[in-house]
């Protein structure tokens, strides 16, 4: 008997007018496990994010998270499911008028109702985490590409999510920075037992922190291997992706 995955995708499908992005996929994340999803471009993979979440719907086929369907939930469910689970932006999505420590702040604000002293000693313990500890009372605009990622990933973690989904966490980043992100992202998973999914270019990145990684091609998962199979895997499209894609040979960028 196999345990109940975390998050299942089964037989999804998703357009967008005339554009067919998810056909077909389906794959499971089993708990405390990390899957890395790559694929070119406009492939679909914020849009599988965001299905997770519940901002997008499926056309058919189902979204499971904990044995749920998440289009079947109920606004009180959504909110519910939402609490468990933390999502970093690709797009980084800070509050330019909040301080970096009321950004963080901000879901526990909002989805619980913990005392001002609770909220304070939780944002500064993700603070901590991040690298980031004296950075409360910057403004977004105050603070560099790499600080803005870490606080995005603080404020994804201050719900202490037993789900994170993280969307290009190191995308623009300079490897060093990159480095200490993907030991983060390791850190919690084999800590804290999260069960993850990354969107992600990079090949250190993926190899860092996945279990297994899934390439996702027209709409369907082309291929699910841990790292090692998938890196030596000599699919065609994969040897294409490897070869071609910028973000995947790990130079620095001028
Ligand atoms: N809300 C939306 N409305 C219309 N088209 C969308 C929407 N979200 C995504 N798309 C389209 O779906 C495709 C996949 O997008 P996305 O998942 O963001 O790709 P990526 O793999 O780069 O993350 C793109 O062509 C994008 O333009
Ligand atoms: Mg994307």
């Amino acid at each position: 008997m196999s345990a109940q995955p975390v998050i299942r995708f089964d037989d999804v499908y998703k357009s967008f007018a005339e554009q067919a992005v998810l056909a077909g996929l389906s794959f499971d994340v089993p708990r405390g496990k990390t899957l890395a999803i790559m694929g070119a471009s406009g492939s679909g993979k914020s849009v599988t994010l965001r299905t997770i979440i519940g901002l997008l719907a499926p056309d058919s086929g189902r979204v499971m998270v904990e044995g749920r369907a998440v289009a079947e939930m109920n606004a009180g469910e959504l909110s519910e499911m939402r609490r468990t689970m933390g999502y970093v932006f690709q797009e980084g999505a800070l509050i330019n008028w909040l301080s970096v420590g009321e950004n963080i702040a901000l879901p526990l604000r909002e989805n619980t109702d913990k005392s001002d002293e609770e909220i304070r000693a939780r944002v500064q313990d993700k603070l901590d985490a991040v690298h980031i500890p004296d950075a409360w009372d910057k403004l977004p605009s105050e603070i560099s590409g790499g600080m803005k990622k870490r606080v995005g990933l603080a404020r994804a973690l201050v719900t202490e999510p037993e789900i994170i989904l993280y969307d290009e966490p190191n995308a623009g980043l300079d490897p060093e920075i990159a480095r200490s992100i993907n030991s983060t992202i390791r850190e919690l998973s084999e800590t804290l037992n999260v069960t993850s999914i990354v969107v992600e270019h990079r090949l250190d990145c993926v190899r860092r922190v996945a279990d297994e990684v899934l390439f996702l091609h027209a709409g369907k998962a082309l291929i699910q291997l841990p790292p090692d199979e998938f890196f030596s895997s000599d699919h065609p499209r994969l040897q294409r992706f490897f070869g071609t894609h910028p973000e995947t040979q790990n130079a620095p960028t001028p």
